[in-house]
């Protein structure tokens, strides 16, 4: 594996960093597979509360697929590519942990089909969001025509997807794709502080939490409560459950162990 992904532990906290700066970031195959390696790795990991996602340098999150990277592709080679990508973004959907996308720069295209693909976003006074494949003459491939008009409704997905144009962060506010806007400079310290209050909370109901909310997406109601139910019953046999209303009627703070 190469170091086209930085994993950096800070307590329960892990932050991965795309790491391709020269490139912006661009989402080359060796790039994706040790997303996807990592990702898969981080999933069995039982002292992880919280994931960080993030570009490195100052101008990026990902500027997409890398287009050097697919000029030659074949038909066969584009459906790998595209299927890596969505394995990718359902990893970070499935990880038993939050996955907060920190986008401290341009995420167009790929990129911004990996930032839909967390579980929510904070932006960089200097973001700039788009799915711009159309001037490739392709369209997005890892989720992007799916994910971004289930977050900012499918009008909106379409105007950007056909347009192709990117915005800036205070559209992407609101319009509804990403939770807040911060300075630049201030991006990572506050991601890592909102990551902080999540892992100071039971893990096993953070991660029923986000299963029920990313399960219930697009079915209908009743078999979604239904989901909700049974999850809200199970953490009732889970001592974290009963660590939390004694600590609550204790009057001090809660000590979950994740059981
Ligand atoms: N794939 C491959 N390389 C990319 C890339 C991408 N998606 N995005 C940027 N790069 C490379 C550039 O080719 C350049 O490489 P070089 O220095 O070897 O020439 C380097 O990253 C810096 O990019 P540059 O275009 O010089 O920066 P900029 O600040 O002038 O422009 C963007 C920034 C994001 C507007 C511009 O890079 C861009 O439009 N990128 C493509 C966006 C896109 O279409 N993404 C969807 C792909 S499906």
């Amino acid at each position: 594996m190469g170091n086209t992904l930085l994993t950096e532990r800070d307590g329960a906290l892990v932050v991965l960093t795309l790491n391709r700066p020269e490139k912006l970031n661009a989402l080359n195959a060796e790039l994706l597979s040790e997303l996807d390696v990592s990702l898969a790795a981080l999933a069995g990991d039982t002292s992880i509360a919280c994931a960080i996602l993030t570009g490195a340098g100052e101008k990026a999150f990902a500027a997409g697929a890398d287009i050097a990277a697919m000029l030659d592709m074949s038909t066969e080679q584009a459906r790998h590519f595209s299927e890596l990508g969505h394995r990718i973004c359902s990893r970070i959907e499935r990880a038993p942990f939050p996955v907060i996308g920190a986008v401290n720069g341009f995420a167009l295209g790929g990129g911004c089909e990996l930032a839909l693909a967390c579980d929510f976003l904070y932006a960089s006074d200097k973001a700039k969001l788009g799915q711009p494949e159309v001037n490739l003459g392709i369209i997005p491939g890892f989720g992007g025509t799916q994910r971004l008009a289930r977050r900012v409704g499918i009008a909106r997905a379409r105007e950007l997807c056909y347009t192709g144009d990117t915005i800036g962060a205070e559209e992407a506010l609101r319009i509804g794709l990403v939770n807040a806007v911060v300075p630049h400079a201030d991006l990572m310290s506050k991601v890592k502080d909102v990551a902080g209050k999540i892992a100071k909370k039971g893990p096993l109901a953070i991660a029923q939490c986000k299963r029920a909310l990313f399960s219930g997406e697009g079915v209908p109601l009743d078999t979604a409560n239904a989901l909700e139910t049974q999850a809200f019953a199970m953490l009732f046999g889970t001592s974290d459950r009963r660590e939390g209303m004694t600590a609550f009627l204790e009057k001090r703070a809660a000590a979950f162990k994740g059981s």
